[in-house]
């Protein structure tokens, strides 16, 4: 287990697009395990590889209330999606700060597994903003482009990814 360093909004690697994943060996599993430590060592919701300075498509997910059900997506696309919320997002890469945007309320993605098996997953509230906020960094988005209004100072501890 190792804890990797966040890189944080400025640094140019943020605004890569990521690569598409052909095959999964060790060091991409120790990636994988990495980026779920360092996900839960900084208390966020989500992480995606270019966050630890590797352009690599691939993300990690938790939203569930323990935190010890972290979801691995190698390759996410989105395929369907529908409705709208509108809500506070942070980013890890971000800290401190909070902004509104709006995504879809529910989201469809098709993926890999760590093993390359194809895998379909979906979400409504948090999780449908947490896909596609993660996506994002794959494509080199961050979610300050998308904010209304500007980023917020974090008054409170709120969720971050
Ligand atoms: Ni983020």
């Amino acid at each position: 287990m190792a804890i990797r360093n966040i890189r944080e909004y400025g640094d140019k690697v943020l605004n890569k697009i990521s690569k598409e994943v052909k095959e999964v060996d060790k060091k991409t599993r120790e990636l994988i395990e990495d980026m779920i430590d360092t996900m839960y060592y900084a208390g966020g919701v989500g992480l995606a590889a270019p966050q630890v300075g590797v352009l690599k498509r691939i993300i990690v997910i938790d939203v569930s209330e323990e935190g010890n059900n972290p979801i691995v997506l190698i390759n996410p696309e989105i395929l369907e999606s529908e409705g709208e919320q509108t809500g506070d997002e942070g980013c890890l890469s971000i800290p401190g700060k909070v902004g509104t945007v709006t995504r879809p309320n529910y989201v469809k993605v098709k993926a890999f597994n760590e093993n390359m098996e194809e895998i379909r997953v979906e979400g409504t509230e948090l999780m449908a903003r947490a896909l596609c906020h993660e996506i994002d960094h794959l494509n080199g988005i961050l979610y300050p482009e998308k904010a209304e209004g500007g980023l917020r100072d974090v008054t409170e501890e709120e969720d971050e990814g």
